[in-house]
């Protein structure tokens, strides 16, 4: 575990103060639990926004162009959601490193720990999300792989991101691939909110059944909605515009 130990010689100034909470067990938890609500956020949003694909062509395209009329507003989002992005995966690493160093030598007894998958696989999940974002990026903003599906707009203006999500889920072993990260996905955040709720001091023996629920059954709806968009071509729910 980190701990919080003033330096007794070196009187400790408000930035380093500041600095040295951040960097300590109790301010690496909060700076988790932050990042990941507003990471949760947008993964909600991010979904809420792609279900329009059931809406038909124009409504998908006329969100993706709304977004993209931001112009310099869309960049401080992207820039804003990047940084977040680096200091939950980093915050993550450091804490982690930093309970190896307070237990070497792993527990004797597996079993006494009450630990779930989902918690002791939270690095691992969570670094296999970012390699999942980084292959996605890839995809759907930059068409560095899969660039068949990588569909220009008509006219120009941008890529078609109806076609190209309907393009690329037709197939089998790409829609495959995301319905794999979203199981991921789904322990992480089960797991993610769990510890959200307890780091900003939502424990009691009363509330802790239900927010494990409630967590469960959010962790589900996002995943399990990003699985039914994986799944849609291939189900015959949406249609390549002829
Ligand atoms: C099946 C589910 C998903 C679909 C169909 C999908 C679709 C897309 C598309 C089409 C874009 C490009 C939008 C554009 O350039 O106009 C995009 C961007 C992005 N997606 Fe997804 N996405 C899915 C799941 C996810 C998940 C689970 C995450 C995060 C864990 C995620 C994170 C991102 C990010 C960070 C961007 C870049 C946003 C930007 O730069 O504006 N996506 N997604």
């Amino acid at each position: 575990m980190l701990t919080l130990t003033p330096d007794p010689v070196r009187p400790q100034t408000y930035m380093s103060r500041t600095h040295a909470f951040w960097r300590s067990s109790i301010g690496s938890k909060t700076l988790m639990a932050i990042t990941g609500v507003l990471l949760f956020l947008f993964v909600v949003a991010h979904l809420v926004g792609n279900l329009q694909i059931f809406a038909g062509p124009e409504k998908l395209n006329g969100y993706a162009k709304m977004l993209a009329d931001l112009g310099p507003l869309l960049w401080v989002a992207r820039l804003s959601l990047l940084a977040i992005f680096v200091l939950h995966v980093a915050t993550a690493i450091r804490l982690s490193r930093a309970n190896k160093k307070a237990r070497p030598v792993p527990y004797a007894r597996e079993e006494t720990i009450q630990a779930t998958f989902a918690s002791r696989s939270m690095l691992l999940s969570g670094l296999s999300l970012l390699a999942f974002v980084v292959y996605h990026l890839m995809h759907f903003t930059f068409g560095a792989v899969h660039g068949d599906d990588y569909v220009l707009k008509q006219g120009g203006g941008g890529h078609d991101v109806y076609a190209m999500v309907v393009a690329s889920f037709s197939q089998a072993p790409i829609a495959f691939a995301y319905i794999a990260f979203q199981v991921l996905l789904f322990f992480h955040l089960s797991h993610g909110l769990q510890s959200f709720a307890q780091t900003i001091g939502v424990n009691h023996a009363r509330y802790t059944p239900k927010i494990k629920s409630l967590s469960f059954l959010l962790a589900a709806l996002v995943a399990g909605g990003n699985i039914l968009l994986a799944l849609a071509p291939m189900l015959g729910l949406v249609k390549a515009v002829a």
